[in-house]
């Protein structure tokens, strides 16, 4: 089976909602996707074949990037997938002249910190009460020196 990655179109949004909804607590709306192409975060899908497997969306204010969103499909997670995803991501973030890579992560989601860890993240701060609903959660930050 071929994977690729690509960038991700508007044709995309109902695949990668499905995946957003199965893979996050408080996850972001149809609308929110549209608008976080519209100005101009670079979004990314994965693909087996035909299927979506899984995205990701970040945004690049050289020589900093954001990572906004990463998820891959419950019935696809364990299989490298998500490692292969984040290492393009920071494939094309070194491309494109970026010099640091941040983002937040749920205190309690360590299979992402367990993968942001093995591509060389570091730990930097906990920023509490970060996520809302309840209980609220911490976020961890962390980042990544390309
Ligand atoms: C985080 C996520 C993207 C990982 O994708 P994945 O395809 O399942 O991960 P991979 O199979 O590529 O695994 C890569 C590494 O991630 C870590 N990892 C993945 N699943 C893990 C688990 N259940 N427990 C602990 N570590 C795990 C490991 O370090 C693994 O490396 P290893 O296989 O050498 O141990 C996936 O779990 C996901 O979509 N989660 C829901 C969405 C989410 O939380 N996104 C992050 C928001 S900040």
């Amino acid at each position: 089976m071929t994977i690729s990655i690509r960038p991700a179109s508007l044709d995309d949004i109902s695949a990668i909602l499905e995946i957003e909804n199965k893979t996050n607590q408080m996850p972001w709306t149809e609308a929110q996707f549209i608008s976080s192409m519209e100005v101009g975060h670079y979004s990314v899908v994965l693909q087996e074949e035909d299927n979506i497997l899984g995205f990701a969306i970040y945004s690049p204010i050289i020589p900093e990037s954001h990572l906004l969103n990463i998820a891959i499909h419950p019935n696809h997670q364990g299989r490298g997938l998500g490692d292969k995803l984040l290492q393009k991501i920071i494939f094309q973030n070194k491309t494109m002249g970026v010099k640091v890579i941040s983002l937040e992560v749920r205190v309690s989601n360590l299979p992402a910190i367990a993968l942001y860890e093995k591509r060389g993240f570091f730990k930097d701060a906990i920023r509490p009460n970060y996520y809302s609903g309840s209980p609220k959660e911490d976020a961890l930050l962390m980042s990544l020196k390309i």
